[in-house]
């Protein structure tokens, strides 16, 4: 069974505000999300930080304790845990290179004040592209 989890972070220091630092988050990233099977998207935008993962339930859980302890970013929430019948992301570690378009597209300015049913038409936005 395929499970999706969202949530929404703030950057702390430089993280998602430079290159290196997102470099070096995707680089990480993409070596673990590929041995994990996973699947994942993230948007770093004025501070704000939305990811979407998808996989099994064990292997999310493990990312989801790596994260809450990873102190480039705060304040971490999850907006949704939910079971999946199929994966809506295709790579293992996906960066949303025009976040204020794709904010744009579902009406908001920022991601602070973002709901799951938001980030998932974003979501979808993606996958027609
Ligand atoms: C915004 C953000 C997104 C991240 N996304 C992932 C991710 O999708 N997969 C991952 O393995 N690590 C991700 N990380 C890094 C983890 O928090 C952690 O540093 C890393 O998984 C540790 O991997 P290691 O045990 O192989 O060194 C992210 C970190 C940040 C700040």
């Amino acid at each position: 069974m395929l499970h999706r989890v969202i949530y929404a972070s703030e950057s702390v220091g430089a993280t998602g505000a430079t290159t290196l630092s997102i470099a070096q988050i995707l680089g990480v990233s993409e070596r673990n999300t590929r041995r994990d099977h996973l699947t994942s998207c993230v948007m770093f935008h004025q501070g704000h930080i939305l990811q979407a993962a998808e996989g099994a339930r064990a292997d999310l859980d493990r990312l989801m304790r790596r994260l809450l302890a990873d102190p480039r970013h705060s304040g971490l929430r999850v907006l949704a845990d939910t079971p999946i019948a199929a994966r809506r992301l295709d790579e293992p570690m996906a960066l949303c290179d025009d976040p204020r378009s794709l904010l744009e597209r579902i009406g908001m300015a920022c991601i602070s004040r973002i709901t799951a049913s938001e980030a998932e038409v974003m979501l979808d936005i993606r996958k027609a592209a």
